[in-house]
Parts: structure tokens; C-alpha cells; sequence
């Protein structure tokens, strides 16, 4: 159903990893502001995920402050000497590994449904909380939502029954820990889920097995379509495929091979490699297939229909024991762990930010973000681009809990200190002291390698847009296209040619309207990717090959 732009698509994802808690919705605190028609509902500086300043301290103290003595002095995690990082983390590599995962699929597809369901079904939501969803949406006459709301937190996307911004979490399983990022589906939301996807390492992409949804979802323009190429071109390597809803028409195996079919070509065909997409039936509503074996449940949950022929064998797994096939835990706890840059100068491209924090003291800020490269401990000092402005971190929260050091991958919050929080805006970037290394540069023109999608108009010189860098969106121009080429052979088709098809591969120099932090692709596969959307519509993903100062 069409749902009309959100005016404020902003959530408290803070108080995630405490369902039961409040998790009131306050305003905006962030600097979102709406820009011109043409982009609609898009926010400029950035997706506006407040952390509601209230509810984030809440959190953030009850995770380090055992005791609630509201008088007695803050806990901080003090670092008196400087921590080897990189000597540290090789040590404790292995037990702090975090993947970052991002659900994405088709607006209704079942993302939040099958998240919530995962997250109850590990015990992450104590059963009060659940039963007081399940009374809640029912009453709004929303029933079928309840598990949805466990990730779907605010007011508004519970009464349209839609997710609207990303959701964070996280949860473990035998051999991984990971950072759940629930993505938007529906089209207008497409910003806030390249913002989730931004900082994501790998992906869960739902799909509706039931009569004619898939194909809602995946012929024309739909979103199963677009996120695929979206995700792959944000870096997303491998890909876990939920065929959800298969409750609906039987557990049907015909249907199943369809689907698979269908997209392993798809996938296969815009970038992934064949080993990293695996599919797995499952149903979100009814929970099958989803933390456990079907032949390890009983009842309702271990439907015969997909007994009888969902077998390891027939997934093509080697790591399987006999009997049934893997379910979803299964598939992603053996994704591999991406190479981590620790080693490279910090950065940190900040999704979010606030005044204050756990042991606020005057003038402090708290930004939110996954670390792009390199690490950073408490104590140090960090230089903010654009802006040049200096602070110290005061304290470093991963995944919630204090630490005193973190890494690439890593999703924090870092409090620092001696900053004025006018300095900060979404998409700016925290980087190491710019006295122990040259911090990232911030640019208003770069020569980017562009593969375009399926434009509605023909790209020519001059084509405005709005330019996706992470979290932040800025009004940019194709200013001039170089040439097109053929990116298997990278021979060279047309030098300065007047348009850009569809399908194919270009350089091009684009200019923004305001300054933006970017690197190489060849020195940041984080901080070196583009994004060009249109009238709601993405319409090239692309790396940078240059940057120009001015
Ligand atoms: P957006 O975030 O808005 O894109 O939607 P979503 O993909 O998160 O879907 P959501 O979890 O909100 O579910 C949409 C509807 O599908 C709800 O009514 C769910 O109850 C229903 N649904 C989800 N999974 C299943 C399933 O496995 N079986 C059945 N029968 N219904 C399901
Ligand atoms: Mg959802």
C-alpha cells in the first residue's frame, strides 16, 4: 500500500538492546533539514536517527553502572596509559569480531517480523514485553505486527505497520557476534536503508514466497531488485536469501526452486559470487527455521510439507549433518569475517550526534558510527573534518557497553570532550589527531567510476541529483562525463560522450554543493563509494578515482 512520506522518520535506536525498557521517541535532535521539493522527503545531513538524548543515557549508564546511585560519582572508564590497539585486538580478535548484518528486501516482506521473531525466539525480549506487544498491536488492529514491534519502535511505524528508519540490535550466535541493522523497505524510505547498508558487512535479503508478492517485489522497480544491487554495490559480498512466508502457500518446494532460481540468476548476474548466496525457507510469522533445526522442533513449527524436502544435501551445504537443512542461524554463523583495516589512520563517519552523554561534562558531544578504519582509545585526541576542530574521547561505548578501545567495524559511540557541537553534522568525519597523521579531505568536486542502473532520462553533462555518502545525502552534479567503458575489459568505449545508457560504465567529475569527506575507493572501500539517487529513484553507485580540492 502506498504510505505517504514520513515527516520525521526518526527513532530511538538506543534503547534497542533493552525492548523491555521505554523506549520513549523524542523528537529529532539532530540537524535534519528538509531540502528542496525535488528530493521530497529526503533529509539533507543525513537520515535523522535521533538517539533521544533521554533514553540513550538510560541505556548507556544502566549497561556500565552497576549500582543506581544516582548521587555517587559516574564510573568512567579511565585509560591512564596508551593501550597498543593493534597489539591488543590481534589478542582478542576473535571474541570481539562483530559482523555488521542488514536485512533488506521489499517494503512487507517480513524483514522486522523475522528479526523480532530471531531476537525473541534467543531470548533478547523477556516474554513481558512480548505479551505486551502482542496486546498492543492487537489492539490497534495491527495483531499480525507484534513480532515487528520489537524492532519497529516508533508511534508511527507501528500504526502504519511500516518500517521507517533503521533499527538497530545485536545478538550472538556459536561463532559470530553481530550488529542487526533492520533496513526499511518501502521506496521512500530507500535513503535510510543505503544509510544502514552503508555500514554493513554482510546481508540478509527477505523475500515473500506468497502468490504474486515475489514478483511485486522483484519484476519492475521493486525494492528486492534495487537493494540487491544497492547492498552489493555498497560492498556487501555475502548474502543469505530468507524465503519468508512459505506458511502462506504449503511450504511449497515448486515455489521454493522458483524463487531460488530466479534470483541465484539475478544475484549471480550483478556481482555476488555464487558461493556467498545461500537460500533457506523459513517462516518469519510462524518462527520455522529460524534459530533451530525443523527437525529439532515440535508441533506447529515443524511443518511436514518442508520436512519432507528440505534436506542438507538439497541445500548445498558440506558443513551440514544429515536430515534437514541448515536454518537461518545456521547460514549465518558460518559467514567469514571481512579483513578489518586497524592499522590506517581513524575515521569514523558520524551517523549521528548529541549533546552530552554517560558522564557528560561541559562541553561534550556524543557521536554515533562504525569505525571506517583504524581505532581509537579513550583519552585520545581526534581531529574533526570538515572543520579542523580538535577534542579529546572521553569514552568509547561498543555494542552499548564501555570499552576503552575500539577498531575498525566496531559500532560506537564515542563521547568527546573540549568540542563544540557546532562544529558537528552527519557525515562529517572523526579522524585521528591531524599531529599524528593527515586527516581525510573534505571536497566539493571528484572524478567518480560510475555503473548506472535504469534511469528514467539519459545522464548528461549537467545532471543534478542527490549524491549518497553513507549516512549523508547532498545535492550534487554530474558535471561532466569523461568517457564510457567496458568494465570487464576496461577498454574504453566513448571519450566525452553525450549521455550515459543504462547498464553501462562511465568516469564522470561530479560537484557537490557543500563539502564532503571522502577518500580513494583504492585507500577506503568504506569512505571511497558513491551513491547518485534521483526523484526517489537510485540511479548510479560508483567509487571515487580522484579528489579535487578545489
Ligand atoms: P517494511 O519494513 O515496512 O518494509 O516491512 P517488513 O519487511 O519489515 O515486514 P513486516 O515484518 O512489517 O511484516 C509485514 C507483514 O507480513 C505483517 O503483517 C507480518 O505479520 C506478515 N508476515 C511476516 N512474515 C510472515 C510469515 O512468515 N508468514 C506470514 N503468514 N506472514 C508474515
Ligand atoms: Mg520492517
Amino acid at each position: 500500500a502506498p504510505v505517504a512520506p514520513a515527516a520525521k522518520p526518526g527513532k530511538s535506536s538506543a534503547a534497542k538492546n533493552a525492548p523491555a525498557s521505554s523506549s520513549s521517541s523524542k523528537p529529532a535532535t539532530s540537524a535534519a533539514v528538509s531540502v528542496s521539493k525535488e528530493i521530497g522527503q529526503l533529509k539533507i545531513g543525513g537520515t535523522s536517527r535521533p538517539h533521544s538524548q533521554q533514553s540513550n543515557v538510560e541505556t548507556r549508564v544502566s549497561a556500565t553502572t552497576p549500582t543506581d546511585e544516582s548521587s555517587a560519582p559516574p564510573q568512567q572508564v579511565k585509560s591512564k596509559k596508551r593501550i597498543d590497539v593493534v597489539a591488543a585486538y590481534s589478542k582478542e580478535q576473535k571474541s570481539r569480531e562483530t559482523l555488521n548484518l542488514v536485512v533488506v528486501g521489499h517494503v512487507d516482506a517480513g524483514k522486522s517480523t523475522l528479526m523480532g521473531h530471531l531476537l525473541y525466539a534467543m531470548g533478547q525480549v523477556n516474554e513481558r514485553a512480548m505479551r505486551k506487544f502482542e496486546r498492543d498491536s492487537e489492539k490497534i488492529g495491527k495483531g499480525s505486527f507484534a513480532y515487528a514491534w520489537v524492532l519497529d519502535e516508533t508511534e508511527e511505524e507501528r500504526s502504519r505497520g511500516v518500517t521507517m528508519d533503521i533499527a538497530t540490535s545485536s545478538f550472538s550466535t556459536k561463532n559470530r557476534k553481530f550488529t542487526l541493522l533492520d533496513a526499511p523497505g518501502h521506496r521512500d524510505f530507500v535513503p535510510n536503508m543505503i544509510s544502514g547498508a552503508s555500514r554493513a558487512d554482510v546481508a540478509i535479503l527477505v523475500v515473500d514466497a506468497s502468490t504474486g508478492e515475489f514478483e511485486s517485489g522483484f519484476d519492475g522497480n521493486g525494492q528486492t531488485r534495487e537493494h540487491a544491487i544497492l547492498i552489493r554495490s555498497l560492498g556487501v559480498r555475502q548474502l543469505v536469501v530468507a524465503i519468508n512466508k512459505l506458511d502462506v502457500i504449503g511450504w511449497s518446494q515448486e515455489r521454493y526452486d522458483e524463487i531460488s532460481g530466479r534470483l541465484f540468476d539475478f544475484l549471480t548476474g550483478c556481482g555476488y559470487l555464487k558461493e556467498d548466496v545461500r537460500f533457506v525457507p523459513v517462516s518469519g510469522l510462524k518462527g520455522v527455521n529460524l534459530v533451530r533445526r525443523i527437525d529439532a522442533v515440535g508441533g506447529e513449527a515443524a511443518p511436514g510439507e518442508l520436512t519432507s524436502w528440505y534436506k542438507a544435501a538439497a541445500a548445498g551445504d558440506s558443513n551440514v549433518i544429515p536430515g534437514a537443512g541448515p536454518c537461518l542461524v545456521d547460514l549465518i554463523d558460518t559467514f567469514t569475517m571481512p579483513e578489518r583495516p586497524v592499522s590506517k589512520p581513524f575515521r569514523l563517519a558520524v551517523t549521528d550526534f548529541f549533546k552530552g552523554g554517560s558522564f557528560s561534562s561541559g562541553n561534550s558531544v556524543s557521536v554515533s558510527g562504525r569505525i571506517a578504519q583504524g581505532h581509537v582509545q579513550v583519552g585520545e585526541q581526534i581531529t574533526l573534518v570538515p572543520g579542523g576542530s580538535a577534542g579529546v574521547v572521553k569514552s568509547i561505548d561498543v555494542d552499548y557497553e564501555a570499552e576503552e578501545w575500539a577498531v575498525a567495524g566496531d559500532s560506537v559511540v564515542l563521547m568527546i570532550q573540549d568540542i563544540d557541537i557546532q562544529q558537528f553534522s552527519i557525515g562529517a568525519v572523526v579522524c585521528a589527531s591531524a599531529l599524528a597523521s593527515k586527516p581525510i579531505q573534505a571536497v566539493t568536486r571528484l572524478e567518480a567510476q560510475l555503473v548506472v542502473f535504469d534511469p528514467q532520462v539519459p545522464i548528461t553533462n549537467g545532471f543534478p541529483g542527490i549524491m549518497h555518502i553513507q549516512s549523508l545525502n547532498v545535492p550534487a552534479v554530474i558535471h561532466k562525463i569523461i568517457e564510457t567503458f567496458d568494465q570487464r575489459t576496461g577498454e574504453v568505449v566513448k571519450k566525452r560522450p553525450r549521455h550515459i545508457r543504462k547498464g553501462a560504465t562511465a568516469r564522470v567529475e561530479i560537484r557537490t554543493e557543500t563539502p564532503v569527506c571522502l577518500e580513494l575507493f583504492k585507500d577506503s572501500k568504506d569512505l571511497g563509494r558513491v551513491m547518485l539517487r534521483k526523484n526517489g529513484e537510485t540511479i548510479a553507485a560508483g567509487i571515487v578515482t580522484a579528489l579535487y580540492s578545489q
